[in-house]
């Protein structure tokens, strides 16, 4: 059995003032969450902050990005042990946004698994079609060769010690959510790309739904077999919104 993980992608919100709200919220309600496993993923500088409030509740956090790299010349940059240095369990790797504003590539996003894996974090690796492609008949081809830079990379091994984020751009912050029927197709197609290289690690591995997720279409999108929880932007800076959507996998 696949337990769902529910994970907050934060992006670049927040101020520490209603990070330290958001928190106390999280802490208030997460009793009520039974099932999924709880993740928040903040901007880098509130990372400190997270920890001291959430050591020691159920809910875990990480980064939203690393660096390939372990230290070094690289201004801006934020190395994988500096996450795990404050506690991080999970890292985001490769979002539509890096993808689309910092020209990450496939390859880089690969380099990105493995770096993360040396640190010891747990990638969540994320995938997902454009609109443009999706109307163009290529979602399976796009989704497939995003996976098969990280087989190649990393092998399947290493991407079974991961989560898969599956998030096509057309539904990230649009209020456009793809019908539980359209996820469980591509998140179907996903595993079974994956099992052609292990029937074992695509059995196990976690694919989370990402893109307009709220508490009124989780429930749904949940019940979908190959959907294993999911990846949440807007509505995770609402304690309210984000923890109806982690009770949805009550
Ligand atoms: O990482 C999260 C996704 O980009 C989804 O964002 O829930 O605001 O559509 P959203």
């Amino acid at each position: 059995m696949r337990q769902p993980l529910v994970a907050g992608n934060w992006k670049m919100n927040g101020s520490l003032a209603s990070v330290r709200d958001l928190l106390a919220g999280l802490k208030a309600g997460i009793g009520d969450v039974k099932v999924a496993e709880v993740a928040v993923c903040p901007p880098a500088v509130f990372i400190p902050e997270v920890q001291a409030q959430l050591d020691g509740t159920p809910i875990a956090w990480g980064g939203q990005d690393l660096s390939v790299h372990e230290s070094g010349a690289y201004t801006g940059e934020i190395a994988g042990s500096m996450l795990t240095d404050f506690g991080c369990k999970y890292v985001i790797i490769g979002h539509s946004e890096r993808r689309t504003y910092h020209g990450e590539t496939d390859e880089l996003v690969a380099e990105k698994f493995t770096a993360a894996r040396k640190s010891g974090l747990v990638p969540l690796f994320c995938i997902g079609e454009t609109q443009e492609e999706r109307e163009s008949g290529v979602t399976e081809e796009v989704v497939a060769r995003q996976i098969d830079a990280v087989i190649k990379h990393c092998g399947v091994d290493m991407l079974g010690e991961g989560v898969i984020a599956y998030e096509p751009v057309w539904a990230i912050g649009t209020g456009l959510t793809a019908s539980p029927e359209q996820a469980q197709d591509v998140h179907a197609f996903i595993r079974q790309r994956v099992s052609e290289s292990s029937a074992d690690v695509a059995d196990k591995l976690r694919i989370l739904y990402g893109g307009s997720m709220k508490p009124g279409n989780a429930a749904e999108l949940l019940a979908k077999p190959d959907i294993d929880g999911g990846l949440i932007g807007g509505a995770a800076l609402k304690a309210e919104d984000f923890l109806g959507i982690c009770t949805a996998a009550n």
